[in-house]
């Protein structure tokens, strides 16, 4: 087992916060019961299941791969056996013309079989080329179909994070090689066992003696692939988090902070002391590989040794004619070069098998954080929404994000949700957007309970315009429409309701236009022209219910009023949740809900939440005193 110690000099990167623990190395115990043998008793599941999914990618060319192996490893064996006939007839009695004679049918099966050997063996090998790139597009659309159906609490959970990181940055990648690799690791046992059944054939005490010879080489391989696998393991951690600071650096969204907060020298700092830290962890790696393989060479050679010396000494005793030594001296190379591409190809696959294991471990697990499926397809419309004692908590958070929560939502109604920083609003709105499940608590469309339908449907019945609203990297269109197409009526009533008319009718290719400065001819837009997309886009959607998260912060005061007026008068019968800090604009709402600390605190008209004069009633009176003065 390799022993990993955190860096002694974990002071070096002290007052850098969580970079300072060694909690890179929590992994490390997990690793602590792989031996030889779990890793023996693995690998055939590894090559079953590259197999399996080589076999997913194209039956076609895996079978061609596999049959034609196979068959090179008979014409393999078959030569050897012609080359006995060969040198009998050559070691035979008699004038050496009769002897060549003798053994020319011999010599001309060994012709035929060496030809169609390579002529197999390149069939295969192209029948693996096409393997690769089949096989790379199915693990990478299997990752990306689960990453982006997991349930949205998933990307809260750092667990989940390093699994994907994983997965992502390593293991999709190897599908393609394990593939290839767990192929190599059945030509080259073909080919082995082709010499070995010629051996045993020639005498049997020669096939232990090719075992011993190789078996070290074995152990060193498995034992270095081992030792490399832990280590990166275990830094996979700091590989994020140096990562995470390389984007910090190299990205172009925070390099206009970097730059006005003068914070090189600290990320440099930062990403220095990780990196020199995996630095000096991955020298000492390594080292040991170095002796490990050194061991397993020396012990090879005097395995090898003992094999040669073996034969010398049943060719003294007269156990063995000559020409049968010679065809076993031969037998023993291809055995060896065959064992030597197995070894090749049994340690790159158990090293990148460990890594493929981490994938479909991925794939697994985030296919078990995929709800199980609902049989209530959800309502196109409703009378009324309403949740009941809702409770929340993020996973890993101390407290709930939301406790005990009634909230009701009739048709056509405006509702409003207020209250200051962090009490819960966008936690809630994400509830009602059926993104996230309460802990306790329901939440009903009507009498219908959500937990019973199906998210996916539901989400199609709701825009939700979020408060951290994404900038596609797409054309302005496909901002708005987000890849469904309502008729250009649609897409441009949207855009007049929330003012991006305006901001796309400056934008060179209009509609076309593509909204990602990184890319050639892409074009940037505003803080607030950005909001004002993504209001098209919520209004795009013609949902039954429309949440909008903060829509006007960014928003300039002609562009907020013309929203808000939009959504008071709703006049198209759309029920609106509405979360804003902006109080003027909710005295309208027909019901205004107070959060705090995660919890309603008040609710009712704009007249009735002034008579009582709590929470509400102050802020409104802030806001409105500021104007006034
Ligand atoms: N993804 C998350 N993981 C863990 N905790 C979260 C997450 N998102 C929010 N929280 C926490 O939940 C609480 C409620 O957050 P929420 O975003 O609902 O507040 P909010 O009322 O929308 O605030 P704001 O007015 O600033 O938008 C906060 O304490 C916040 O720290
Ligand atoms: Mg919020």
């Amino acid at each position: 087992m390799a022993t990993i110690t955190p860096p002694s000099d974990a002071e070096e990167i002290d007052g850098l916060g969580e970079l300072a623990l060694p909690d890179w190395f929590v992994h490390m115990d997990k690793m602590a019961g792989v031996g030889f043998l779990t890793i023996a008793k693995r690998l055939p599941s590894l090559v079953a299941q590259a197999v399996r999914m080589a076999w997913q990618a194209s039956p076609r060319d895996t079978l061609a791969t596999v049959v034609l192996s196979l068959l090179g490893g008979v014409f393999t064996a078959f030569g050897l056996l012609a080359t006995t006939g060969v040198l009998q007839a050559l070691f035979a009695e008699g004038p050496t013309p009769d002897r060549v004679r003798a053994a020319l049918p011999s010599l001309i099966l060994v012709g035929i079989a060496a030809t169609i050997r390579t002529s197999l063996t390149a069939g295969a090998g192209w029948a693996q080329s096409r393997l690769d790139p089949q096989v790379s597009r199915i693990a990478e659309e299997r990752l990306y179909g689960v990453t982006s159906r997991v349930d949205l609490v998933a990307f809260d959970d750092p667990e989940f994070h390093d699994a994907l990181q994983r997965a992502r940055t390593r293991g999709v990648s190897t599908a393609d090689s394990v593939v290839g690799l767990a192929i190599d690791v059945l030509t080259g046992a073909i080919g082995i066992l082709a010499a070995a059944g010629v051996l045993g054939l020639l005498h049997p005490v020669l096939l232990p003696l090719l075992v011993l010879a190789v078996l070290p080489d074995a152990w060193a391989a498995v034992r270095s692939a081992r030792m490399r696998y832990t280590t990166m393991y275990a830094l996979i951690p700091a590989h994020r988090r140096k990562w995470i600071i390389g984007e910090l650096l190299a990205e172009r969204s925070p390099a206009a902070e970097v730059r006005s907060f003068t914070m090189r020298d600290f990320l440099l700092g930062m990403y220095d002391a990780v990196a020199r830290a995996e630095q000096r962890i991955l020298i000492r790696l390594a080292g040991r590989q170095t002796v490990a393989r050194l061991v397993g060479e020396a012990l090879s050679g005097i395995g090898t040794a003992a094999v040669y010396v073996a034969l010398g000494l049943l060719l003294a005793v007269g156990a063995v004619p000559l020409a049968v030594a010679g065809t076993a001296v031969l037998a023993i190379r291809s055995g060896q070069s065959s064992l030597a591409n197995l070894l090749y190809a049994t340690n790159r696959l158990y090293e990148e098998g460990l890594y493929f294991t981490d994938f479909l471990a991925f794939c697994e697990q985030a296919d078990a954080r995929v709800g199980a499926p609902r049989t209530a397809a959800a309502p196109d419309t409703f009378e009324r929404i309403s949740a009941e004692h809702v409770t929340f908590t993020y996973p890993g958070a101390d407290s709930p994000a939301l406790r005990d929560v009634s909230v009701h939502i009739r048709s056509g109604e405006v509702i409003a949700l207020v209250g200051e920083n962090g009490s819960g609003k966008t936690t809630l709105a994400k509830i009602l957007s059926g993104l996230y499940e309460p802990d306790e608590g329901t939440v009903r469309w009507d009498d219908l309970d959500l937990a019973q339908v199906e998210p996916h449907d539901l989400r199609g019945r709701i825009a939700v315009i979020a408060q951290d609203h994404t900038r596609w990297p797409l054309t302005a269109k496909h901002n708005i429409t987000m890849g469904t197409d309502k008729g250009e009526p649609v897409l441009l009533g949207a855009a007049e309701v929330a003012g991006a008319d305006e901001v796309i009718a400056e934008l060179p290719n209009g509609y076309r236009t593509l909204l990602d400065r990184r890319f050639k001819d892409g074009k940037e837009l505003s803080g607030g022209q950005w909001q004002r997309i993504a209001v098209a886009r919520g209004f795009h959607r013609e949902a039954a219910l429309l949440i909008c998260d903060e829509p006007t912060a960014a928003l300039d005061a002609r562009a907020e009023h013309a929203l808000f007026e939009q959504i008071r008068r709703h006049a198209d019968g759309r029920t609106v949740l509405l979360i804003t800090h902006r109080l003027a604009s909710v005295r309208y709402a027909d019901r205004i809900y107070v959060l705090d600390h995660g919890r309603v605190t008040e609710q009712g008209t704009h007249d009735d939440l002034m008579a009582v004069d709590g929470i509400y009633a102050d802020l409104y009176t802030l806001q409105a005193d500021a104007y006034s003065a």
